[in-house]
Order: structure tokens, then C-alpha cells, then sequence
């Protein structure tokens, strides 16, 4: 009996030391993440997801005053993903601080994804998540189909510098760049936003798409556009991440189509210290974080790697 505790007391430790990443200075007991804009709005919701086992999370972007987001229908079902157009719907950061009081008891790093319509609102609501408590934030400059708010930002990466240089000089925790994949090089951007003082590369947010019924001819998003996410665009994001890889020297979070461990493990070879899952939640719920992780680990043990770190970036060696 004794014996046996001993082995399943190291087998444990060896388990934890295998899965625990930092990224930006946050350290993750586990690298899966919970991706900005599902089940991010409210401190309960979260919460859910750091009990199914979440290394960390993401909030739904928060800008400076609430926002009702676009009519319905919002979200539709492809044969290949979800694509989406909320609007950015949100409370407004001021009224998060009551959630955050509660989910930073958790003791799992808490990311506050924010967006902004110009420099000084960016630099405001940066502030705002710092104050009461944000353990990282995440610009959210890739959202595709805002106008002057989201993607313009991040394919300008002028504008993009100006705003990750404001924002790293107002506040002292890490900031995290969200980054759009409808760029023509998003090393390039990547690059940009490490110069500016970024602390870590999020790659990559939806890609702008659309649907079309074909009885009425009527786009089904309100919106027309929105963004795509879910197992069509993990492709984009392992070229992505790689390229991104390749360009900086901060650590990038993958984020794009992960449902599943491989899914995981394909990013990190790419290049990612941890990952992210939004659509994932959808179709599987959120016990998706445990078996991603559980996943990872038995992949590092069945291979040898005693850490995480052996195995990012090594599809570069090839
Ligand atoms: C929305 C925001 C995003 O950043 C994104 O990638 C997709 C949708 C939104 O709130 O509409």
C-alpha cells in the first residue's frame, strides 16, 4: 500500500511537472485555455470552466461602455464550423469588476480580452481590467467584421504598434495580441506587436466568412459577415502559428479548430506554449479541458518529454 502511494505520489508530480506551461509570465497548471467569446461574459460561466479543468481564461471582450451587440440570427451552424457575428455584446469593463473579485479566488490566471474605437479608449479600458485585478489582458484587435474597432487594427500595424505601446505603458501586467489571419503576413504583424512590447501572441482569431440561404437568397447572418471558427480553420492556424513562430521570440497561445488532444499537440508542435478552445465548448461542453489534458499528457509520457517545452516548435526541426 505504501509502495503504491509512493508511485502514484510520483507518477503525479511527474504528470504535473509535464503539463505546467508559463505564458507572459502566467503560470498554467495546464496549457488549455478557454478562447475569448464563449461562455466568457460572466463570472458563473467562467467559473465552469475552471472547475472543468481550464489552465486559464479568457473573458468575452470588454469595451468602455455596454455594448447590445447585432440583432439575431447571430450565430450559424456550417457544415464545417461556427460562424458568428455578436457584435461584441458586453456589459461595459466597469461591470466585470464584481465577477472578477469572485474568480480571482480561484487562483487560475484570468485574462481580460478588451477592445477599443481609438488609442485613448484602449489605454482606458486597459486600466479599468488592470485595476481590479486582470492577471493579463488580451487585445482583441482581430474581431473581422467591427468597424474601426477590430481587424483594422490588426492589419495596420502602425496603428497596432501605437496602441500595444500605449496600453504596455499604462499598466504592468502582461498583454497578450490577439491577431487576425486575413492578413497578407502575419509574421509581420507578429513581429510589430512584440516590438511594441507585447508579452504574447494569440494566433489566431475567426476568419471573416458568410452563409447564404438559398431559398430567399438571404444572408443568414443579420450582419452579413461574421467570423468563422471550429475544425475548418485549425489548418490555418498551425501555418499561422508556424509562421508566427518563426518571426518572435515571445511565446504564442494557438487558438483555431482545437476539439480535441491531437488537435492540441498539432498546434504546439507548430509552435504554441498553450492552446486555446472556444467552438469546441459548443459541441462537447466543457469536459473538453480535462480530455485535451488528458490527452497531452499521455502523448508526453507515451514520447518521452518530460515537459511541455521539449515540444514546441519542434515541426521547425523538419
Ligand atoms: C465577435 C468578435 C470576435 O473577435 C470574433 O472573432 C467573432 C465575433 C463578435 O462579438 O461578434
Amino acid at each position: 500500500m505504501a509502495v503504491d502511494n509512493f508511485y502514484y505520489k510520483e507518477e503525479k508530480r511527474k504528470m504535473t511537472e509535464r503539463l505546467a506551461t508559463t505564458v507572459a509570465g502566467l503560470k498554467l497548471a495546464n496549457p488549455t485555455m478557454l478562447a475569448s467569446g464563449i461562455l466568457g461574459y460572466t463570472g458563473l460561466s467562467l467559473k465552469t470552466v475552471i472547475d472543468a479543468g481550464a489552465g486559464a481564461v479568457v473573458t468575452k471582450s470588454m469595451g468602455l461602455e455596454p455594448r447590445t451587440g447585432y440583432p439575431n440570427p447571430t450565430v450559424v451552424q456550417t457544415d464545417c464550423g461556427l460562424l458568428n457575428a455578436m457584435g461584441l455584446p458586453n456589459p461595459g469593463i466597469s461591470h466585470f469588476k464584481e465577477e472578477m473579485k469572485q474568480l480571482k479566488r480561484t487562483g487560475v490566471p484570468i485574462i481580460l480580452s478588451i477592445y477599443g474605437y481609438s488609442l485613448e479608449e484602449f489605454v482606458k479600458v486597459a486600466e479599468a481590467a488592470a485595476e481590479m485585478g486582470a492577471d493579463a489582458i488580451e487585445l482583441n484587435v482581430s474581431c473581422p467584421h467591427i468597424e474601426r474597432a477590430g481587424a483594422e487594427i490588426g492589419c495596420d500595424s502602425t496603428l497596432l504598434t501605437e496602441i500595444v505601446k500605449q496600453v504596455k505603458k499604462a499598466i504592468n501586467v502582461p498583454v497578450i495580441v490577439k491577431l487576425t489571419p486575413n492578413v497578407t503576413n502575419i509574421a509581420e504583424i507578429a513581429k510589430a506587436a512584440e516590438k511594441a512590447g507585447a508579452d504574447a501572441i494569440t494566433a489566431i482569431n475567426t476568419i471573416k466568412a458568410m452563409s447564404i440561404e438559398t431559398e430567399t437568397a438571404r444572408p443568414l447572418l443579420a450582419n452579413k459577415f461574421g467570423g468563422l471558427s471550429g475544425p475548418a480553420i485549425k489548418p490555418i492556424a498551425v501555418r499561422c502559428i508556424y509562421d508566427v513562430y518563426k518571426s518572435i521570440d515571445v511565446p504564442i497561445i494557438g487558438c483555431g479548430g482545437v476539439a480535441n488532444w491531437r488537435d492540441a499537440i498539432e498546434l504546439m508542435l507548430a509552435g504554441a506554449s498553450a492552446v486555446q478552445i472556444g467552438t469546441a465548448i459548443a459541441f462537447k461542453g466543457p469536459e473538453v479541458f480535462s480530455s485535451v489534458t488528458a490527452g497531452i499528457d499521455a502523448y508526453l509520457n507515451r514520447k518521452g518529454f518530460k515537459n511541455l517545452k521539449e515540444l514546441v516548435g519542434l515541426a521547425h526541426n523538419h
